[in-house]
């Protein structure tokens, strides 16, 4: 997979369907060749231009701006002439540095690497190449890795930069990944929102300026994916998804001549971090991909790599939950939960999710008790253990909400430790939702966190915990840190983070973890090593949902999409949609319920085991199977098609949303996808060859109705014409 060749000096790597190929200048420095549909190996530094436009540093030593300005490097550094985005960037005692750094030397190892204290992709049949360069001046030393799998179309990039020189440096940059691509007219693809309104893809002109997708807040945020994507007009996706949980940038730029550089990583306006002799910082991983296909073989390379690559274990313990915040947002108590939990009884519901304010005081506002991780004397007077046992007798299981990174003014936490909130010295820090950032960089907070939620986790034998996160960074100030590593909170807070999380799930190994920051804040690949499922929005309107689920399933596997029925009318638009639209609606994820199912009417309530039922016999489907976009709904379109087949081809469904009826409309027809030509399909008791279905379609129901839905399901028949 992964190959030298002595004679070019290319590094050549492949994946199933694609290869990456870079080459050393002078035996010393690292060129971008290559990326795209697999080619055979051959010499291919003419891809370089060499003596066409960019002179090679052996024969004009004295004229090497140039060439920083000009060459594909793969690792671009700062200081030397390349005024593009670079990936490193660095200072000392003397000021910012210039940064040349030359290969010493190169490995495969024929396995993927762990980073420390960041998630990493894993799996067997890979091979990774390092890179090992050196800055002589500085002694900064950057390893750059770069792992292929045998059964995925990635390669995963990231760095490990060293100070091997004898005083402190400090990095102000450094990205995972950049990559070179040639000139030709595309469109970027990032994705935008806000709360309620998450994952819309935004497509737009590429050219010079470039285009950015970024954020500073500590998290990807409401209206951003730490991703790049650049489709050509004459077909060819490339992207870069960057695993990681904090502030990010992603960039695409068209330099003077028509070519492209697409970066990621960690954002380097919230960013800086002090290396002392012999330190080593890690990036996190970038996934880069290119698919012929556009957005369908993006979706399919993704979906299975972070199946199989990046969630672990995907497939476990998936529980159809209840959640009350809908039903009764901060307004509860034991009984209340109870009450609810009955009628959910019997009927497959596996757990009940308790949200928002059952801690502290019991809360009944967004208003306190933030960090006091202990049940409410008012709300649970017999504690968790009561709470749970009270459940179990109904058949469910405990889950509970959590917000680990926060805390209340009005807390026995910050009353004790008010030097644990992220600040700066002489002035209060900006409240939202009335709730300050703990400091994530200080280890005692990280072990009160731990200890503290594992304690509830013990006495409420709690299967689930929702993680949630509802204000952003700010006034980042740590009364741990010295002044020297004051820029390094940001980072710090989210490895904070990923420390707790995964020592929670080392505790309890059975625990599911459900991220969630205020809807789909942090939907993003770091979380998703440690959290299989992510809450992706506040609005579970049918409408809106299916638009934002669209969104989503572009990059992320439906089986990490959470997703529940909710009232109607929904508290966000008010719209009002029947129990069984809301309900098809939210299958297509981690299927829930979050309303007072103690108020439904008697049919409503006997459609939820009907649901379940349903449900779990097409989740198999929903979490391995192939995810097409047949139609989408996008921002403004009324109606939506999708379509999920098994990997073995033999089963399916179609899934028909009308978000408004047409006048004087007719049937809609689709072209099914990812079928076999050589099968027959049976549709509602009838037979179609399968190569019928994909090259001239089918037609759906013809409903006068909005916010209509239905599942179509079909298998595969032996052929019946053969
Ligand atoms: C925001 C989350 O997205 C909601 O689901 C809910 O948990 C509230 N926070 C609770 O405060």
């Amino acid at each position: 997979m992964i190959s030298y060749d002595n004679e070019t000096k290319i590094f050549h790597l492949d994946t199933p369907h694609t290869s990456y190929c870079m080459a050393l200048i002078d035996g010393r420095y690292l060129s971008h060749l290559y990326y795209g549909e697999r080619i055979g190996r051959s010499d291919l530094t003419y891809l370089l231009r060499l003596h066409d436009y960019i002179l090679p540093p052996s024969e004009r030593p004295d004229e090497m701006a140039t060439f920083w300005d000009r060459l594909p490097h793969e690792y671009p550094t700062e200081g030397r002439g390349d005024f593009r985005e670079t990936c490193l960037g660095a200072r000392n005692a003397g000021g910012l540095l210039s940064l040349e750094p030359v290969l010493t030397d190169w490995k495969i190892h024929r396995e993927k690497k762990t980073i420390p204290g960041l998630p990493a992709s894993f799996g067997d049949n890979a091979q990774t190449l390092e890179i090992d360069l050196t800055d002589k001046v500085s002694g900064l030393a950057l390893q750059l890795f770069y792992t292929v799998f045998q059964d995925a179309d990635v390669v995963v990039r990231s760095a490990a930069v060293r100070n091997g020189g004898k005083a402190p440096i400090y990095l102000n940059r450094a990205l995972s990944a950049c990559l070179s691509l040639p000139e030709g007219k595309g469109k970027t693809l990032t994705f935008g929102g806000a709360w309620a309104r998450e994952h819309m893809p935004v497509w737009r002109e590429a050219g010079y300026g470039g285009t950015i997708s970024e954020s500073r807040r500590g998290a990807p945020g409401h209206s951003g994916q730490p991703f790049m994507g650049f489709l050509y007009d004459q077909g060819g996706l490339y992207g870069m998804h960057l695993i990681y949980s904090g502030s990010y940038l992603a960039k695409l730029d068209m330099d003077s001549f028509g070519d492209y550089r697409m970066a990621v990583g960690i954002h380097p306006d919230t960013f800086e971090w002090k290396l002392e002799t012999g330190d080593i910082f890690y990036t996190p991983e970038a996934v880069l991909f290119y698919t012929p296909l556009g957005t369908e073989g993006m979706t399919g390379i993704l979906h299975d790599f972070y199946r199989l690559h990046l969630i672990r274990n995907f497939k476990k313990n998936r529980p159809i939950l209840i959640n009350n915040w809908e039903a009764t947002y901060f307004d509860f108590d034991k009984d209340r939960i109870l009450s609810i939990a009955k009628e959910a009884a019997g009927l497959g519901v596996d757990t009940f999710v308790v949200d928002d304010g059952w801690f502290g005081k019991g809360r009944m506002q967004p208003s306190g008790d933030l960090g006091d991780w202990v049940p409410s004397k008012k709300k649970l007077p017999g504690g968790l253990r009561d709470l749970s046992a009270g459940l179990k007798a109904l058949g469910l299981k405990l889950g509970l909400w959590f917000e680990p990174e926060m805390v209340s003014e009005d807390s026995d936490l910050f009353r004790v430790h008010p030097d644990w909130v992220l600040h700066q010295e002489g002035r209060a820090p900006a409240k939202c939702r009335d709730q300050w950032v703990l400091d994530l960089s200080n280890p005692q907070v990280r072990e009160y966190l731990i200890t503290s939620i594992s304690a509830a986790i013990r006495e409420g034998e709690v299967s689930y915990i929702k993680w949630d996160m509802n204000r952003m960074l700010s006034d980042a100030g740590s009364s741990f840190l010295p002044p020297d590593r004051q820029g390094e909170i940001w980072h710090r807070h989210i490895l904070g983070v990923y420390e707790i999380q995964e020592q929670l799930l080392a505790l309890f190994p059975n625990l599911i973890i459900e991220n969630c920051a205020s809807g789909g804040a942090r939907f993003d690949p770091g979380m998703l090593y440690y959290s299989p499922q992510i809450w992706c929005s506040d609005n579970m309107d049918p409408v809106d949902r299916a638009r934002i689920h669209e969104g989503t399933a572009m990059l992320y596997p439906l089986s990490a999409i959470g997703s529940h029925v909710s009232k109607s009318p929904g508290d966000i638009t008010g719209r009002t949609s029947s129990f069984r639209t809301r309900g098809i609606t939210a299958m297509f994820g981690c299927f829930g319920y979050e309303l007072d199912i103690t108020g439904l009417t008697g049919d409503e309530k006997s459609q939820i085991s009907r649901q379940i039922d349903r449900y779990k016999e097409l989740r198999p489907l929903f979490f391995e199977g192939d995810y097409y976009c047949l139609h989408p709904i996008g921002e403004k379109d009324r109606y939506q098609v999708l379509e999920i087949v098994s990997k073995d081809k033999q089963r399916g469904c179609i899934f028909f949303f009308q978000a408004l009826s047409e006048a004087n409309g007719r049937s809609l027809r689709v072209r099914l996808k990812g079928l076999s030509e050589d099968l027959c399909y049976e549709i509602r008791g009838k037979v179609y060859r399968g190569d019928a279905l994909l090259k001239a379609g089918i037609f759906l129901p013809y409903v006068k109705q909005d916010f209509y839905a239905e599942i179509i399901a079909f298998k595969a028949l032996p052929h019946p014409w053969t």
